[in-house]
Formats: C-alpha cells, structure tokens, sequence
C-alpha cells in the first residue's frame, strides 16, 4: 500500500469518501446495520444458532437453504417464514418446502431479538445471519452480511414452484430460467451448489434418475454404478420420505466433500451432476476434489456469491415492514 500524505483541507472529502465506498452497497444494504439501534444483534444470533445446533446440528443444512429459498422467491424478504392457511397456501406450503425445516430455531432467534430491541431487526436479515452463521459453525468460511433487509407480506406456494429450480432440470437450463433472470452467473451457480456440502435430500428429488430416467425406466448412465446400487439399496420407487446425505460422510461439515462427489459422479442431483457438462465448472470441480485441496478459492467464492444472492430483490427503507412475529404479517392500525 502506497503511503499517501494528505493535506488538512483534503482531508474531509477523504473521510465522505471512505464513508459512503466502504459501507453502502447498490441495494443500500450495509454492514452493521444494527449498530445503533440494536448493537447486540450478531451476538444475540449467534448465540442462539450456536444453541440450536447443539441440540440439533442436522439443522444446518436446512437453515442454509433457507436463505437461498427466500432470496429466490420474491427476493430475500423473509416471505419464506409466513404462514399459510388452508385456503391460501403460502411459500413454506409448497412442493419444494419439503427440505425446509428449522422454522420454529428462526422464531426462537426472532424472539430473543424482540425482546432485547423490540421490532427493529427484520426477519429477512435474520435468515441472512444465520445462514452465514451456520457455515462458519460447520467449519466453512465466514463473511460480513450486509443488512437493512424490511420483511415482505406476499407469500404464496406457486410462486415457489414458478422460482426455485428443480432437480431434474440441466444444469443449463437451470442457469438460464432462475439464475440468470435473478442477476446471478455460472459461478454463482456453481459455488452455490457447493452448499449441498451441507444437508439431506428426501429420495424423491432424485428417484427418477434411479429408477425411470428421462421417462426411459431405466437409470441415469452418468451415476456412478457403485452410488446407484447404494442409493438403490436406500430409495425405493414412489419413497417420499427417507433422508438421503448430499455429501456422504460429511454433511454436517462445510467443505469440498461435495465437489468430490460431483467428480465422481455421485452427487444426487441431475441439475448438480450435469454442472460438470461445462468445461469451465468442470475445471473448477476438479480442482476443488483433489485430494488435499486447498478450499481458499470456493470459500472465497462461497462467500461473494451468498453475498450477492442476499441482494436480490431486497425491500430497504420504508418499503415492506419490520415483522413483530417471523410467521406473520404484522396487524394494520
Ligand atoms: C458497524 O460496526 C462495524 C464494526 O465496527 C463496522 O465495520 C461497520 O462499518 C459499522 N456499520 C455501520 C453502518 O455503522
Ligand atoms: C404457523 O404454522 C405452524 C405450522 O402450522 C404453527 O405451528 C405455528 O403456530 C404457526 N405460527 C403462528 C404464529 O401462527
Ligand atoms: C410443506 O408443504 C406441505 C403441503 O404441501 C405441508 O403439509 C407441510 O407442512 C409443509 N412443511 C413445512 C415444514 O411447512
Ligand atoms: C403488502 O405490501 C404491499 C406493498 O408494500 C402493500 O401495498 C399492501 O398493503 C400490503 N398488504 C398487507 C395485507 O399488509
Ligand atoms: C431425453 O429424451 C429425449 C427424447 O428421447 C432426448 O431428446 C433427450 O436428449 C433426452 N435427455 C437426456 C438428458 O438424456
């Protein structure tokens, strides 16, 4: 760093600059939103993941997808916690809900934040914060998560169907109907996939692969056939209930066990396998599956890409609401 002597009248544009280029991002996020109107808030959340997965660490993974379920429906506005009701079916109602759990740990957290600074820290900042928490606290990297997110009120099932992508897709298509249109790239995708180091998969989001590929009745050919007979062994034809480990022997550890898999083709997902039809992912899988890989660079990339998915479609200012209750929208009047 070059050593820059500047002069008394300079020195307040220096400062204004500082100011607004270190904090401030495109979305008007910023890091230590809290800072003074609820200093305690990383702390407190924290605190309260740290508890949640001593009691039970198989919440990680599912914590984890939260985050990237509520960005990718409606923008990271915490709409993935509403309730539904019987006649209006909300987000967290939907098909690919399945894997989401741990809804009950984020109206714990919410509850010590009420408590401590009532209605300030909004739930979609908490979902931000604890998806960053639980990878740090899986071994993975760690990251400032900018905030100021406002918590949204429309939360409805089809939209989750209409923005998630699903696992039978190519990973092409998937880059290019729900990546893309939400300013995310190929890289993102790539190293945004690296989260299933994390979590179980319930066997219907793969059976087809196992037992009635591309509607042929036969089994995938890019499965490795070792993983198939093993997955076979585990998953029956129409199973909608067992829990399968998208990183065998590692899922409740963050770090590059995935991309080995992915290497070796046993990953679970058509829409992850096929990640590795592109040459440049494929160079990038390689790299992170050899063994005594250096996880610098996916850590690294992990945590810009969680950071730009933490943008997407953000309510700031006075747009949307702070939620007194994670699960509900607040009362008007
Ligand atoms: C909050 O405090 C942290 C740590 O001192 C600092 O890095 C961050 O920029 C602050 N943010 C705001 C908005 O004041
Ligand atoms: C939201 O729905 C869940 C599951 O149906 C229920 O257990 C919970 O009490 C509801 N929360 C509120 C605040 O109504
Ligand atoms: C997921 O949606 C189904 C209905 O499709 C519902 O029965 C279930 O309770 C939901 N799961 C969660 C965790 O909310
Ligand atoms: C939901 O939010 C929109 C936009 O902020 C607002 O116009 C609408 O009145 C809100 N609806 C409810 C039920 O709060
Ligand atoms: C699925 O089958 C269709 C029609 O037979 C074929 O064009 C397509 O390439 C197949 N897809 C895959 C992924 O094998």
């Amino acid at each position: 760093m070059a050593v820059i002597t500047v002069t008394k009248s300079l020195l307040p544009i220096l400062a204004i600059v500082l100011l607004f280029s270190t904090t401030v991002n495109a979305q008007g996020l910023v890091v230590g939103f809290y800072n003074s109107t609820c200093p305690n808030t990383e702390t407190i959340i924290r605190n309260e993941v740290i508890d949640i997965l001593r009691k039970a660490r198989t919440l990680a993974g599912p914590l984890l997808r939260m985050f990237f379920h509520d960005c990718f429906v409606n923008g990271c506005d915490g709409s993935v916690l509403l309730n539904g009701t019987k006649t209006d079916p909300a987000e967290r109602d939907s098909i690919p809900n399945l894997s989401l759990r741990g809804f009950s740990a984020i109206d714990k957290v919410k509850a010590k934040l009420e408590a401590a600074c009532p209605r300030t820290v909004s739930c979609a900042d908490i979902i931000a914060v604890v998806a960053r928490d639980v990878v740090v606290l899986t071994k993975g990297p760690t990251w400032d998560v900018p905030t100021g997110r406002r918590d949204g009120n429309r939360s409805v099932s089809n939209d989750a169907l209409a923005n998630l992508p699903p696992p039978f897709i190519s990973a092409q298509q998937a880059l290019n109907q729900f990546y893309i249109p939400k300013g995310l790239n190929a890289k993102d995708q790539l190293v945004l996939s690296g989260g299933h180091t994390l979590g179980n998969s319930h066997c219907s989001s793969f059976n087809d692969r196992l037992y009635d590929f591309n509607k042929t009745k036969k089994a995938d050919p890019r499965i490795d056939k070792f993983y198939r007979k093993k997955l076979e062994a585990k998953c029956k034809p129409n199973d909608q209930t067992t829990l399968v480990e998208m990183d065998p022997g590692s899922f409740l550890t963050f770090d590059n066990g995935y991309f080995k898999q992915l290497a070796k083709r046993r990953s679970l997902f058509f829409s992850d396998d096929t990640l590795m039809l592109d040459p440049v992912n494929r160079a990038y899988i390689k790299r992170q599956a050899m063994d005594g890989a250096d996880t610098t660079e996916f850590f690294n990339d992990f945590a810009a890409s969680m950071i730009k998915m933490g943008n997407i479609g953000v309510l700031t200012g006075t747009q949307g609401e702070i939620r007194k209750h994670c699960a509900l929208v607040n009362k008007r009047g």
